[in-house]
């Protein structure tokens, strides 16, 4: 007894209650909800569909998209893939880290912002390339960085 309940994903548990080969959409499903997938929601997820929490862990550390920390409004997107590397991603990602300081991984202190690096995003003549949630700004230096986090700190302080 004592465990913690989590009444918001009993729609998405019980879809899958009993069914096989269902751990990557519940954990699909439980992420777009609550944002992340903290301890808590494993070990419910682990007790009520009988998954060992091991395997929970497994797969939410094996894949990228799956995340343990809370998100913040937008993400910010790096591509250290070769043709961004070369021209200089690393400024990039060290700035936001100066800027907002973070780390890889990690959330500004006010929310707004996640820090992660991507591999190649595809669009290889703009680089370096940084990826605000689905946008792209691209032949970047480390002097455009402040002005693209301006845009988006005040946009949420507005509310949008
Ligand atoms: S390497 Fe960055 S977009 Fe291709």
């Amino acid at each position: 007894m004592g465990a913690k309940k989590f009444p918001e994903l009993d729609p998405i548990i019980e879809k899958y209650r009993g069914k096989k080969g269902i751990l990557i959409p519940v954990l699909h499903e439980v992420q777009n909800r609550v944002g992340y997938l903290p301890d808590d929601i494993q070990k419910h997820i682990s007790r009520e569909l009988k998954v060992p929490l091991s395997k929970i862990t497994g797969v939410i550390s094996f894949y990228s998209f799956f995340t343990t920390e809370p998100q913040g409004d937008h993400t910010l997107g790096i591509c250290l893939g070769t043709a961004c590397y070369v021209k200089g991603a690393e400024d990039l990602v060290d700035e936001v880290k100066d800027q907002l300081d973070i780390s890889e991984g990690e959330t500004s202190a006010d929310g707004t912002f996640t820090l992660t690096v991507t591999r190649c995003v595809g669009t290889c003549s703009l680089a370096p390339v940084l990826m605000v949630d689905n946008k792209y700004y691209g032949n970047l230096t480390p002097a455009d960085i402040s002005g693209i986090l301006e845009k988006y700190q005040d946009s949420s302080q507005e509310g949008n």
